[in-house]
């Protein structure tokens, strides 16, 4: 009994012990920090949390707190609007941990320079290869440097354009699809599909076989995967705090993921080299999985490259189509002038070829129009690799560049530079508020450079560009070509950005379809 009481008293004296320990350490390597920040130029961000780390710590649980509430663009924008200055009105940087800065920018100017003109200064850094590889492992997304480039290289060939322009896979899926709609004029969520087709589409594409979740929804594969992207997100938001959350669903999850593509990764190093050679030389059957065999006889290369594909590919498509058809369904005579447009192309039965796709130009600004008000990727990091700077927003008249050292992080959302109003010509007959979707604004008007990013830029720009665009234009095109109209169902306004890796309608998309001559209920 005595022994328990006095437990309790030395718990109750250790814990306010450790929060002074834990202050006093912060506050000596931040001595140190700022020491080094001054020598390496010492130009800061807006700092506004810099010497108080329980804000700091208020914001990561803020962060959290907006992203489990889908406000996460909201939170971003109201944190840089409330402490960011003139001379700096797009960035602010925060140290929570005392040697190391967060700089959040929605600046394109930053941008640009951490995707291209610093490229070699900035990458995604040893931390986030740490946090992503049970997910990932090292493939081209958690990897710098040469095994970066070498991820690259190894996949650049499989998006050649006689391969990508191969729609024939698009096609069968897209029909497979629209055969399991619910008849016409019944109210379903379209955006299940979605993710269901192009999960479809990409293993098709990398392992030569589709695993069916169109015809077989629930499959254990599909789930594991989305729960482990929905814990590396909050993994990810946690920042210093990842370490506290438990990792029991995550582990189960890739143990899943593994058992599902493993044994794909096996048949193809079954085949000898000289059959691998052989399919290298046939187009058709010759698959990103064969391609990485003949490459390398690692298994783990292979499953983490495959992976990190899928990934890349399958949620980025599903929800830019989701999108489309969200806005499409709100505005009737957007939907009917697309249509007009299919139609006049392909009839009301042909199926479009790539350049038919590439010359529907009120599609094409559709699609853009989608990914401007919605990039797939809507937040983004980055870490110093070398000490560097940002090229603005340092100094009274914020011309002079900001001071980063390495390991310093750069988080930059393409979703909040891309509301920028500021950056938008003022609101015409010509073009609309940049606030609305659009397409014919693009008819007039091109973005300036770094202030439309969907894809990124610089040298890891999205590989996958050209067959996401064609195979979100594809599916697109025989949809408003097989139904007249559409209509939304439910509260349209009401809908919200369910930010993780991907963004999505957090409420799904719930629409009926009408088929010409079909009649409203
Ligand atoms: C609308 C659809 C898509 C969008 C908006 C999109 C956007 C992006 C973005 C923003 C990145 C940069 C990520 C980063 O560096 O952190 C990226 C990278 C990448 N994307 Fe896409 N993507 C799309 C579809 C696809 C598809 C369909 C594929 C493949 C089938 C693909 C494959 C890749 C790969 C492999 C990378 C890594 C490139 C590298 O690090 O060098 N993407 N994508």
């Amino acid at each position: 009994m005595l022994r328990d009481i006095n437990l309790g008293y030395a718990a109750l004296l250790a814990i306010p012990g450790l929060f002074v320990s834990l202050f006093l350490i912060r506050a000596i390597k931040k001595f140190f920090y700022d020491l080094r920040v001054k020598k390496a130029g010492g130009i800061h961000a807006p700092a506004p949390f810099n010497n108080n780390p329980i804000k700091g710590i208020k914001f990561i649980l803020g962060s959290a707190e907006a992203q489990s509430k889908n406000q996460m663009l909201a939170h971003l924008n109201k944190n840089i609007d409330d402490y960011a200055t003139i001379a700096c009105p797009n960035c602010i940087e925060m140290n929570i941990t005392g040697g190391q800065r967060q700089f959040i920018t929605r600046e394109p100017e930053h941008v640009k320079a951490v995707l291209t003109g610093k490229f070699a200064d900035y990458g995604k850094g040893p931390q986030f290869h740490e946090l992503w590889s049970p997910f990932l492992g090292d493939s081209i997304f958690t990897t710098d440097n040469k095994q970066w480039s070498d991820s690259r290289g190894l996949i650049r060939p499989m998006f050649a354009k006689n391969r990508i322009s191969d729609l024939e896979t698009f096609e069968r899926r897209t029909q497979v699809m629209l055969g399991l709609f619910p008849p016409a004029g019944e109210v379903f969520d379209v955006m299940a599909f979605f993710y269901r087709l192009t999960i479809d589409i990409t293993t098709e594409f990398l392992m030569g076989e589709g695993i069916g979740s169109l015809e077989n929804p629930r499959g254990e594969f599909v789930e594991a995967f989305e729960e482990v992207q929905k814990i590396q997100t909050y993994l990810t938001i946690a920042g210093p705090l990842h370490r506290f959350y438990s990792r029991t669903s995550y582990n189960r999850g890739i143990k899943k993921i593994d058992d599902f593509i493993l044994p794909f990764v096996r048949k193809a190093l079954a085949l000898p080299q000289d059959e691998l050679q052989k399919l290298s030389r046939s187009e058709r059957s010759f698959t990103f999985l064969h391609s990485l065999a003949l490459f390398t006889r690692d298994p783990k290369v292979i499953r983490d490259q495959i992976i990190a594909v899928l990934l890349a590919g399958r949620d980025t498509t599903a929800a830019t189509l989701s999108w489309t058809f969200y806005e499409l369904s709100h505005y009737p005579e957007i939907y009917a002038k697309l249509r007009a447009e299919v139609l006049a192309t392909l009839g009301e039965n042909g199926t479009p070829t790539y350049d038919d796709l590439k010359n529907m130009k009120y599609l094409r600004n559709t699609v853009n129009e989608t990914l401007r008000l919605y990039p797939a990727v809507p937040f983004n990091i980055r870490c110093a690799l070398a000490d560097t700077t940002l090229p603005t927003g340092g100094g009274p008249n914020g011309d002079l560049p900001l001071t980063v050292l390495k390991d310093d992080f750069i988080i930059y959302s393409t979703l909040a530079l891309q509301r920028r109003k500021d950056l938008y010509p003022p609101v015409s007959e010509k073009f609309a508020d940049p606030n609305v979707f659009s397409p014919e604004r693009w008819e007039n008007w091109h973005p300036k450079a770094w202030t439309y990013v969907p894809f990124n830029g610089g040298p890891r720009i999205c590989i996958g560009q050209n067959f996401a665009l064609a195979e979100v234009s594809y599916v697109v095109a025989r949809m408003v070509q097989k139904y007249e109209r559409m209509e939304y169902v439910g509260d349209w306004a009401a809908q919200e950005y369910k930010t993780e890796i991907v963004g999505c309608p957090e409420k799904g998309v719930r629409v009926r379809f009408f088929e010409p001559g079909s009649k409203a209920q």
